[in-house]
Protein backbone atom coordinates (compact mmCIF):
# COMPACT_ATOMS: atom_id res chain seq x y z
CA UNK A 1 0.00 0.00 0.00
CA UNK A 2 1.19 3.87 -0.89
CA UNK A 3 0.29 6.19 1.75
CA UNK A 4 0.12 9.60 1.26
CA UNK A 5 -0.37 11.87 4.37
CA UNK A 6 -2.09 15.00 3.74
CA UNK A 7 -3.12 18.07 6.38
CA UNK A 8 -6.61 17.42 6.06
CA UNK A 9 -9.74 16.63 3.93
CA UNK A 10 -9.76 19.45 1.92
CA UNK A 11 -6.09 18.27 0.57
CA UNK A 12 -6.79 14.86 0.42
CA UNK A 13 -9.63 15.82 -1.60
CA UNK A 14 -7.25 17.45 -4.12
CA UNK A 15 -4.39 14.76 -3.96
CA UNK A 16 -7.11 12.51 -5.00
CA UNK A 17 -8.69 14.41 -7.52
CA UNK A 18 -4.98 14.70 -9.24
CA UNK A 19 -4.92 10.61 -9.14
CA UNK A 20 -8.19 10.59 -10.63
CA UNK A 21 -7.09 12.77 -13.60
CA UNK A 22 -4.05 11.57 -13.70
CA UNK A 23 -5.77 7.74 -14.46
CA UNK A 24 -8.55 9.39 -16.57
CA UNK A 25 -5.31 10.38 -18.99
CA UNK A 26 -4.11 6.67 -18.91
CA UNK A 27 -6.90 5.28 -20.06
CA UNK A 28 -9.54 4.91 -17.05
CA UNK A 29 -12.94 4.45 -18.00
CA UNK A 30 -15.03 2.81 -15.25
CA UNK A 31 -14.83 4.38 -11.70
CA UNK A 32 -15.97 2.71 -8.38
CA UNK A 33 -17.23 5.42 -6.34
CA UNK A 34 -18.69 5.37 -2.70
CA UNK A 35 -20.77 7.68 -0.69
CA UNK A 36 -20.21 9.10 3.05
CA UNK A 37 -18.36 12.20 4.24
CA UNK A 38 -15.04 11.32 2.90
CA UNK A 39 -15.61 11.33 -0.88
CA UNK A 40 -17.42 14.76 -0.70
CA UNK A 41 -13.81 16.86 -0.96
CA UNK A 42 -13.05 14.86 -3.69
CA UNK A 43 -16.66 15.26 -5.53
CA UNK A 44 -16.27 19.08 -5.22
CA UNK A 45 -12.40 19.08 -6.75
CA UNK A 46 -14.11 17.28 -9.84
CA UNK A 47 -17.41 19.23 -10.20
CA UNK A 48 -15.58 22.32 -10.14
CA UNK A 49 -12.72 20.59 -12.31
CA UNK A 50 -13.06 21.24 -16.01
CA UNK A 51 -12.57 17.62 -16.44
CA UNK A 52 -15.08 15.98 -18.75
CA UNK A 53 -16.81 12.95 -17.77
CA UNK A 54 -18.98 12.38 -20.50
CA UNK A 55 -17.29 9.33 -21.91
CA UNK A 56 -17.02 7.68 -17.97
CA UNK A 57 -18.86 5.25 -16.26
CA UNK A 58 -19.30 5.03 -12.33
CA UNK A 59 -20.25 2.03 -10.61
CA UNK A 60 -20.96 2.61 -6.75
CA UNK A 61 -20.00 0.19 -4.03
CA UNK A 62 -23.59 0.19 -2.21
CA UNK A 63 -27.41 1.42 -1.23
CA UNK A 64 -30.08 1.12 1.79
CA UNK A 65 -32.57 -1.49 1.18
CA UNK A 66 -36.31 0.15 1.58
CA UNK A 67 -34.87 3.99 -0.10
CA UNK A 68 -35.78 4.92 -3.27
CA UNK A 69 -33.41 7.26 -5.50
CA UNK A 70 -35.72 10.34 -4.66
CA UNK A 71 -35.31 9.94 -1.22
CA UNK A 72 -32.84 12.44 0.01
CA UNK A 73 -31.57 9.73 2.04
CA UNK A 74 -30.41 7.13 -0.40
CA UNK A 75 -26.87 6.85 -2.08
CA UNK A 76 -28.27 7.02 -5.32
CA UNK A 77 -29.93 11.24 -4.10
CA UNK A 78 -26.22 11.72 -2.57
CA UNK A 79 -24.72 10.79 -5.74
CA UNK A 80 -27.07 12.75 -8.19
CA UNK A 81 -26.35 15.28 -5.71
CA UNK A 82 -22.53 15.61 -4.97
CA UNK A 83 -21.54 14.74 -8.70
CA UNK A 84 -23.58 13.57 -11.17
CA UNK A 85 -26.26 16.53 -11.71
CA UNK A 86 -23.05 18.51 -11.87
CA UNK A 87 -20.50 16.99 -14.16
CA UNK A 88 -22.26 14.08 -16.18
CA UNK A 89 -21.05 10.86 -16.87
CA UNK A 90 -22.12 8.61 -19.71
CA UNK A 91 -23.67 5.78 -17.37
CA UNK A 92 -24.10 5.68 -13.70
CA UNK A 93 -25.03 2.37 -11.80
CA UNK A 94 -26.10 2.17 -7.65
CA UNK A 95 -27.65 -0.85 -6.61
CA UNK A 96 -31.60 -0.43 -6.47
CA UNK A 97 -32.49 -0.51 -2.70
CA UNK A 98 -36.15 -0.87 -3.70
CA UNK A 99 -35.62 -3.78 -5.68
CA UNK A 100 -38.64 -5.82 -4.83
CA UNK A 101 -36.10 -9.18 -5.04
CA UNK A 102 -33.37 -8.65 -3.29
CA UNK A 103 -31.33 -11.85 -4.83
CA UNK A 104 -31.88 -10.90 -8.37
CA UNK A 105 -30.78 -7.40 -7.40
CA UNK A 106 -27.47 -8.50 -6.38
CA UNK A 107 -27.48 -10.94 -9.37
CA UNK A 108 -27.87 -8.28 -11.73
CA UNK A 109 -25.71 -5.77 -10.06
CA UNK A 110 -22.42 -8.35 -10.16
CA UNK A 111 -23.84 -8.51 -14.26
CA UNK A 112 -23.30 -4.21 -14.33
CA UNK A 113 -19.78 -5.06 -12.40
CA UNK A 114 -18.73 -7.80 -15.04
CA UNK A 115 -20.47 -5.64 -17.74
CA UNK A 116 -17.96 -2.53 -16.73
CA UNK A 117 -14.53 -3.84 -15.28
CA UNK A 118 -13.65 -1.50 -12.42
CA UNK A 119 -10.51 0.58 -13.10
CA UNK A 120 -10.29 2.81 -10.56
CA UNK A 121 -12.38 1.89 -7.21
CA UNK A 122 -12.26 5.02 -4.50
CA UNK A 123 -13.23 3.87 -1.05
CA UNK A 124 -14.02 5.54 2.49
CA UNK A 125 -13.35 3.24 5.29
CA UNK A 126 -16.27 2.52 8.09
CA UNK A 127 -15.07 2.64 11.96
CA UNK A 128 -15.29 -0.53 12.12
CA UNK A 129 -12.91 -0.76 8.76
CA UNK A 130 -15.87 -2.03 7.00
CA UNK A 131 -15.38 -1.07 3.38
CA UNK A 132 -18.39 -0.65 1.20
CA UNK A 133 -20.94 -2.04 3.32
CA UNK A 134 -19.09 -5.23 3.97
CA UNK A 135 -18.93 -5.27 7.73
CA UNK A 136 -16.27 -7.44 9.90
CA UNK A 137 -16.90 -11.11 9.07
CA UNK A 138 -17.54 -11.14 5.88
CA UNK A 139 -15.94 -13.53 3.35
CA UNK A 140 -13.39 -11.86 1.12
CA UNK A 141 -15.04 -13.52 -1.92
CA UNK A 142 -18.15 -12.68 -1.36
CA UNK A 143 -19.84 -10.91 -4.51
CA UNK A 144 -22.56 -8.13 -3.98
CA UNK A 145 -24.81 -9.45 -1.23
CA UNK A 146 -27.79 -8.12 1.05
CA UNK A 147 -26.00 -6.98 4.25
CA UNK A 148 -27.54 -6.91 8.12
CA UNK A 149 -26.47 -3.03 9.22
CA UNK A 150 -24.16 -3.37 12.68
CA UNK A 151 -25.12 -1.47 15.34
CA UNK A 152 -21.73 1.09 15.32
CA UNK A 153 -22.91 1.42 11.21
CA UNK A 154 -26.08 2.66 12.07
CA UNK A 155 -25.28 4.55 14.81
CA UNK A 156 -22.31 6.25 12.60
CA UNK A 157 -24.92 6.71 9.89
CA UNK A 158 -27.95 8.39 12.12
CA UNK A 159 -26.25 11.64 11.59
CA UNK A 160 -27.90 11.50 8.00
CA UNK A 161 -31.37 10.89 9.53
CA UNK A 162 -33.72 12.20 12.03
CA UNK A 163 -33.68 9.72 14.22
CA UNK A 164 -31.55 6.70 14.67
CA UNK A 165 -35.12 4.43 14.32
CA UNK A 166 -35.38 5.81 10.92
CA UNK A 167 -31.78 4.04 9.80
CA UNK A 168 -32.24 1.29 7.06
CA UNK A 169 -31.24 -1.88 8.62
CA UNK A 170 -30.50 -3.28 6.01
CA UNK A 171 -28.59 -2.83 2.67
CA UNK A 172 -26.87 -3.80 -0.82
CA UNK A 173 -23.25 -3.75 -1.25
CA UNK A 174 -20.74 -4.51 -3.93
CA UNK A 175 -18.79 -7.75 -2.28
CA UNK A 176 -14.87 -7.39 -1.36
CA UNK A 177 -14.22 -9.55 -3.94
CA UNK A 178 -15.15 -7.66 -6.63
CA UNK A 179 -13.86 -4.40 -4.90
CA UNK A 180 -10.60 -6.77 -5.10
CA UNK A 181 -10.98 -7.01 -9.06
CA UNK A 182 -10.53 -3.29 -9.65
CA UNK A 183 -7.38 -2.68 -11.09
CA UNK A 184 -6.79 0.27 -8.57
CA UNK A 185 -8.13 1.31 -5.64
CA UNK A 186 -7.44 4.64 -3.59
CA UNK A 187 -8.92 4.81 -0.03
CA UNK A 188 -9.77 7.55 1.61
CA UNK A 189 -10.15 8.31 5.62
CA UNK A 190 -9.92 11.90 7.66
CA UNK A 191 -10.61 12.31 11.25
CA UNK A 192 -9.40 10.76 14.37
CA UNK A 193 -12.94 8.16 14.32
CA UNK A 194 -10.99 6.23 11.84
CA UNK A 195 -7.26 6.07 13.38
CA UNK A 196 -8.15 2.51 14.97
CA UNK A 197 -9.15 1.37 11.46
CA UNK A 198 -6.55 2.93 9.90
CA UNK A 199 -3.95 1.27 12.18
CA UNK A 200 -5.32 -2.14 11.81
CA UNK A 201 -6.03 -1.92 7.79
CA UNK A 202 -2.41 -1.04 7.69
CA UNK A 203 -0.44 -2.76 10.07
CA UNK A 204 -2.67 -5.48 11.31
CA UNK A 205 -3.09 -9.05 10.09
CA UNK A 206 -5.21 -9.46 7.12
CA UNK A 207 -8.89 -10.94 8.43
CA UNK A 208 -12.75 -10.73 8.22
CA UNK A 209 -12.49 -9.08 11.33
CA UNK A 210 -11.27 -5.94 9.50
CA UNK A 211 -12.68 -6.29 5.89
CA UNK A 212 -10.43 -3.00 4.86
CA UNK A 213 -7.09 -5.18 6.07
CA UNK A 214 -7.91 -7.13 3.03
CA UNK A 215 -6.39 -4.44 0.70
CA UNK A 216 -2.98 -5.59 2.23
CA UNK A 217 -3.58 -8.56 -0.93
CA UNK A 218 -4.23 -5.65 -3.76
CA UNK A 219 -1.36 -5.05 -5.97
CA UNK A 220 -1.94 -0.97 -6.55
CA UNK A 221 -3.79 0.11 -3.60
CA UNK A 222 -3.29 4.24 -2.37
CA UNK A 223 -4.00 5.59 0.62
CA UNK A 224 -4.98 9.01 1.89
CA UNK A 225 -5.06 9.74 5.32
CA UNK A 226 -5.15 12.91 7.57
CA UNK A 227 -2.69 13.14 10.54
CA UNK A 228 -5.66 12.62 12.79
CA UNK A 229 -6.47 9.11 10.81
CA UNK A 230 -2.86 8.79 10.83
CA UNK A 231 -2.51 9.73 14.60
CA UNK A 232 -2.15 5.98 15.56
CA UNK A 233 -0.05 4.59 13.23
C1 LIG B 1 -20.86 4.09 4.97
C2 LIG B 1 -20.58 3.69 3.52
C3 LIG B 1 -19.10 3.48 3.28
C4 LIG B 1 -18.32 4.64 3.85
C5 LIG B 1 -18.51 4.70 5.34
C6 LIG B 1 -17.77 5.85 5.99
O1 LIG B 1 -21.14 3.03 5.81
N1 LIG B 1 -21.28 2.52 3.14
O2 LIG B 1 -18.89 3.33 1.89
O3 LIG B 1 -16.96 4.49 3.55
O4 LIG B 1 -19.89 4.86 5.62
O5 LIG B 1 -18.52 7.02 5.92
P1 LIG B 1 -17.94 8.46 6.14
O6 LIG B 1 -17.09 8.76 4.97
O7 LIG B 1 -19.14 9.36 6.22
O8 LIG B 1 -17.17 8.42 7.40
Amino acid sequence: MKVIRVKDANEGGKKAFELIKDGMENGVKVLGLATGSTPETLYKEMTSSDLDFSEMTSVNLDEYVGLSGDDVQSYRYFMNDQLFNKKPFKETFVPNGKAEDLQAECTRYDGVIADHPIDLQVLGIGRNAHIGFNEPGTSFDVTTHVVELTESTIEANKRNFDKVEDVPTHALSMGIGSIMKSKKILLMAFGTDKAEAIKNMIEGSVTTDVPASVLQNHADVTVIIDEDAASQL
